[in-house]
Parts: C-alpha cells; structure tokens; sequence
C-alpha cells in the first residue's frame, strides 16, 4: 500500500515535470483587457476599394447608404477609415505635432464625420501603424502613441485599427512586435474609451498565441485577402485566397473567442474584380455567398470591403442574411472546424457549437463539379442525437427531419456553401 502510494506520488511528480517541460512559460505581464468585442465586429472598412482615395463625402454616403438598405440593422455598425486619412505623408519626426486628417479629403474633420456616425446609430473606426510610416506611407506613431490614443479618444474613435506590417515586417521578433502592439493597447486604456483594438500584423510572428493576452480584440491570420475565390497558379506568395485563408486558419480555431478573434481579413464581397488596391479578378455571385457563409461560420470580423452605394441586389442579400449572420453572432463564440472532407471529390464540412445547443453546419464543395454532401452525426458531429431537424439558410427552408441512417445529404455546386442548422429532437 505504502509502496504504491510512493509509486504514485513519484509518477505524478515525473508527469507534471515532464508536463511543465512543454509548456510556454507564463507571461511575464498582466494580461490586459477592454472587454469588448464578445462577438465578432462587424461594419464597413475604406481600403478594399478604395484604398486612400477617400472622403468625407464618401463617409457620409456611406453611413447614409447603409442606414436605410438593412445593412446597419443587419448589425454592419462600424464605419472604419482604413489608410489614408492622415494629413501628411513621409516620417512621423518630420512631423512633431498632434496627427491630423487631410484637411482636403476631410475639411470638417474626423470628430465631425465620427459624430455624425453616433447620430446614425453607427460607431467609427480609424487606422495607424506604430513605426514612421503606415503601409501606405502616411505618418505612424512612432514616438506619439499615447498622445495619438489620446486624439482619436476625443475624436469619438471606437475601433483603431493598428497595423505594424509595413514597419516590423515578417522577421521581426515576437517579443518586439508585442512590445508595440501592448503599449498602443495600453495607451487605449488609459484614454478610458471604450476602443475596440485590431493589431493587424499580416498573421506573423504567430500573433494569435498573444495578442489577446496584450489586449486585442482581433488580429489577422494571414496577408491580405485577393478579390479571388481560389487563384489557379501561383501567385506571389502574398495574397490568401478565400480556400488558403480558410485553409491557412486550420488550428487556431482555438486562439479564437469572445472578446478576441482571428481575423481572416475584409470582406471582397461586391467587388467585382473592380478594388483599386487587391489583386484578383473577382467572384461569381454564388461564391461571394459562399466566403460570406464561410467568414460567419469561421467567427471572422466581417468588414464589408466594397462600394456600399453600388451593391447589386444579389450582394445585398447574402449581406443581410440574418440567419447567417446569427451564426456569426452567437454568443458562444465557437469557431467553426472541418469535421468531415473527401480530398477526392474536395467537399468539406464544416461545423460550430451553437448557444442554444444546436449545430451550424457548412457544405462547402471546393471543386469545380457538383457533388454530393452528407455528414455523419455520430462519428463526425460526436452527437448522439436519435434525429435532428435541418434548416437551409439560404433558401430560409425547413429541409425535414433527418436521422443516423438517413442522414442529409444535398447536391452542392462548385464552390457552394450550403449553410445549414442541425437541431437535435429529444422526445
Ligand atoms: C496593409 C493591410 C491592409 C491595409 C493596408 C493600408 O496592407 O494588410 O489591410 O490596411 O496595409 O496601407
């Protein structure tokens, strides 16, 4: 008895040294929170089409655009100025003074158009890079970040998007990366406003294993996103299609949750191959549909990239699906992972834990001929359901009901997504 007892103790002692051996050790810092952000940010950003061709006009048709065709309502509630929007171009030290907006693309100024967002029901978004210059070579913050905090807090600034792509580069060390990223995160606490933090460092330096510990509330997973669907060839090895960007977020899924999200960048959703600044040729309507399916199943923050004034009805549309989009919203903040995929015929299925205990589930088919999709409840769900009620959330369809051995199964089209619910049936 004694003796096992001995055993045992030693062989705790061994595992949890053993165990303790694989552990990263514990950050040095306290972790840093704004409590925002519990469900993914949804809204509109100015670069995909834009890029730093930008106005106050602009902005105020923008919110007006989107105030009256559902998407406000549809929850899009923030209006991000992306690159651009800053007065001067070239060094911060060239340039000593409070950062300011381009009095020719901005006359009223930035607390103007962010007020005029708050009386519309919208919050307002703004963009900067820590180093001398953004991406797009405006002014950063080096050596101002808590006085530029302080500005965008008394413009009424709601969501910064802070990108130190351009300025710390794909090489540069997790640790100096972090150190610029937890002051700016730092710097917004102390302004006391509420501002939800993106810090966007084009998925390097495995930004997912820390940003949320320093504060951030999104962080992408990638480079920028192409107007592509899924490139044929090999591109530069920059841009992540819609399949790669997916593909590239196998794994972190677990990085993700309320208050802290993977970002798989902006949505292309409309832009037609017409973006002033992304590669890419566009996407047919039905594959817009499936990145917006897959975007919501995955819990990305869904920024719409394109001209809200000239959306075709059709893109309207897969905006707005409330159905869809409560995917994106539910409370749990599951993201969702493939639990089922045939290399051969390249079908996927993907699923997420939903709040009220039942299944989102995506059909997704990657190649270009049309098959057929089921999924296993048992083995690939892991649910012990003895049947379950399916709904289509794209045709707003109650599909039947439906059982092990006779699980659903519908005919995709390449490139389709078919988002579905599972409800499970108790009695
Ligand atoms: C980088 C980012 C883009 C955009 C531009 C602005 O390329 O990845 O999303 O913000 O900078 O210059």
């Amino acid at each position: 008895m004694r003796l096992q007892t001995v055993l045992l103790a030693a062989a705790f002692v061994f595992l949890t040294e053993a165990d303790d051996q694989h552990r990263p050790p514990p950050p040095t810092t306290p972790a840093l929170s704004n409590g925002l952000a519990k469900t993914p940010p949804m809204g509109f950003s100015t670069w995909n089409q834009f890029g730093d061709q930008i106005s106050e006009q602009l902005i105020i048709e923008t919110i007006d655009t989107m105030a009256s065709n559902g998407l406000r309502d549809a929850g899009f509630v923030f209006i991000n100025l992306d690159d651009g929007w800053q007065r001067y171009p070239g060094n911060r030290s060239y340039h000593p003074g409070p950062i300011e907006a381009d009095p020719v693309k901005f006359p009223k100024g930035i607390k103007y158009l962010s007020d005029y967002a708050h009386s519309k029901g919208f919050k307002f978004g703004i963009y900067n890079g820590p180093g001398q210059q953004t991406c797009a070579g405006y002014i950063g913050s080096e050596g101002h970040v808590e006085e530029d905090a302080a500005t965008w807090a008394s413009w009424g600034v709601d969501h910064l998007k802070y990108d130190s792509c351009c300025s710390e580069g794909p090489t540069a060390p997790q640790a100096e990366v972090e150190t610029i990223f937890r002051n700016m995160s730092l710097a917004l606490l102390a302004t006391k406003r509420p501002i939800v933090f993106h810090a966007c460092h084009c998925g390097w330096a495995d930004i997912w294993k820390w940003a949320a510990h320093d504060g951030a509330n999104q962080w992408r997973i990638g480079q920028d996103i192409p107007d592509d669907f899924n490139y044929p060839g090999y591109r530069d090895g920059y841009y992540f299609d819609v399949l790669e960007m997916l593909d590239r977020g196998r794994g972190l899924e677990k990085y993700s949750g309320p208050g802290h999200w993977n970002d798989y960048d902006m949505l292309i959703v409309g832009l037609n191959g017409n973006s002033t600044q992304l590669e890419g040729t566009g996407c047919s309507n039905v594959e817009y549909r499936s990145h917006f399916t897959m975007w919501c199943m995955v819990a990305s923050p869904l920024l719409i990239g394109a001209d809200v004034r000239t959306l075709s009805a059709y893109d309207l549309q897969t905006l707005t699906n409330k159905e869809v989009i409560a995917i994106s919203q539910d409370p749990l903040g599951k993201v969702a992972t493939v639990v089922h995929e045939d290399l051969t015929l390249q079908t996927q299925v993907y699923a997420k834990d939903m709040s009220d205990g039942s299944k989102a589930v995506a059909y997704l088919n990657r190649g270009t001929l049309t098959a057929n999709i089921t999924v296993d409840p048992f083995k690939d769900l892991h649910v012990w359901w003895k049947q379950y009620h399916v709904r289509d959330l794209w045709k707003h369809q109650d599909m039947g009901i439906f059982n092990f051995s006779n699980p659903y199964m519908v005919e995709v089209f390449a490139h389709e997504v078919k988002a579905l619910r599972f409800t499970p049936i108790w009695s």
